[in-house]
């Protein structure tokens, strides 16, 4: 089996939903259920034994290590966070508690497992921590993307967060010889998106007639990779990649903000011919300390690990909005809080 955390959430969800339907492999998805974690993402696999779910925090070394010796994983993808940037600048408390304490925690834990394993599972066990671009800092328009070797320098309590939990990774493998893999990737976007990131926001916005806020100029730059590329990155890291290293992950496909929302309203006009959704864009004050440009220099994990993204923006963008119009339920589910309702309906049932 393998343990995954933060399984409910945007990536977490996409991933477990992806790597069962490609293997029999086994689950164990393990966690908190903030207000980000939304149970309603798995709800296709309730009855199936090879997703045992768990509510619970990374930071709790008792819990970790009973499901460790419990279940026996040979690897770890570590998924969960606090990921949203503008509420790391309002509170920053919880990005400190999970992304640092928290990954941490799961270390130690990890740590007090591993070391026990017989040699040939010891040898073959994999954590791989999941984390991002931002931790690289902002570039200008003319620097080249960043490259693995690139310098950490965060700008946001998130990035400054996930930095920290990168270099603890690091060390752990550096001082204690635990076989790590970290993935920093690029902006993600795709089904189960929680409408408070740029993509999902917009095009929830747009339905219900709302303006689509813009921050600043909207001329900030992201790489954007589709969610389904990033989960075969991670999959094929977990099965290839060199203990130790770290692999970018990108869909070298760099849009300003502005533009994404205008190909949204673009293809949202052509589901809705009678409504004028660039109507809609309205600029507001910029987001605090503000990074301009993301770009990821893909070319390791290419190289190294065969791996390439297979949507390009065109095709995700308009699968992304066409999931969404075929999903008003699971948004109004979002908006109305009704998802946590949900959850405690199903819980017992998905609890194994
Ligand atoms: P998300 O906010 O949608 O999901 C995070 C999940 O983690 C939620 O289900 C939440 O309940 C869970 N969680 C939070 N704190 C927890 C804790 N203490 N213990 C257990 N579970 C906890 O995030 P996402 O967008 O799916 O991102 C997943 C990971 O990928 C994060 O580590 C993020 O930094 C990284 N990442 C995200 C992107 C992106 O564009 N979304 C890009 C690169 C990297
Ligand atoms: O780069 C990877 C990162 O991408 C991940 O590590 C983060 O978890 C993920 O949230 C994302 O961070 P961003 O800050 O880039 O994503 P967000 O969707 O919040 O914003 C994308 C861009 O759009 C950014 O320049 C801010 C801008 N924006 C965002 C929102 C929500 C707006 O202009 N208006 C908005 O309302």
């Amino acid at each position: 089996m393998i343990l995954v955390t933060g399984g409910a959430g945007f990536i977490g969800s996409n991933f477990v939903l992806d790597w069962l339907a490609q293997s029999n492999e086994g689950i164990i998805n393990l966690d908190k259920l903030t207000y980000a974690g939304n149970l309603q993402n798995l709800s296709s696999l309730t009855g199936d034994p090879r997703h045992i779910f768990v509510q619970g925090d990374i930071g709790d070394t008792q819990l970790v290590s009973q499901l460790l010796e419990q279940y026996q994983p040979r690897a770890i993808i570590n998924l969960a966070a606090e990921s949203h940037v503008d509420r790391s600048i309002l509170g920053p408390e919880d990005f400190i508690q999970t992304n640092i304490l928290g990954t941490f925690r799961l270390l130690e834990a990890v740590r007090a497992y591993w070391v026990e394993l017989e040699s040939d599972t010891k040898q073959d066990f994999r954590f791989l921590h999941v984390s991002t671009d931002e931790v690289y800092g902002s570039l200008t328009l003319n620097e080249p993307a960043f490259t693995e070797e690139h310098r950490y320098q965060p700008n946001s309590p998130y990035s400054a967060s996930k930095a920290s939990s990168d270099h603890l990774v690091r060390a752990y493998h550096h001082t204690y010889d635990l076989p790590v893999l970290t993935t920093n990737c690029s902006n993600n976007y795709g089904p189960f998106q929680f409408p408070e990131k740029l993509i999902p926001l917009m095009i929830v916005n747009a339905l219900a007639d709302k303006a689509l806020p813009i921050y600043g100029d909207g001329q900030q730059i992201r790489d954007w990779l589709y969610v389904t590329d990033h989960c075969s990155a991670i999959r094929r890291t977990l099965e290839a990649g060199i203990p130790g290293e770290t692999y970018n992950i990108g869909g070298w496909n760099e849009k300003p903000n502005i533009e994404i929302v205008q190909t949204i309203c673009t293809l949202l006009e052509e589901f809705y011919p009678d409504r004028a959704f660039h109507n809609l864009v309205t600029y507001v004050k910029d987001r605090p300390g503000h990074d301009r440009r993301y770009a990821i220099n893909a070319l390791r994990i290419e190289r190294d690990l065969n791996w390439k993204p297979t949507e390009t923006f065109a095709t995700g963008i308009r699968k992304t909005i066409q999931w969404y119009l075929d999903n008003q339920q699971w948004i109004n589910d979002v908006q109305t809080g009704a998802y946590r309702e949900w959850i405690e309906k199903n819980y017992t049932e998905l609890e194994q």
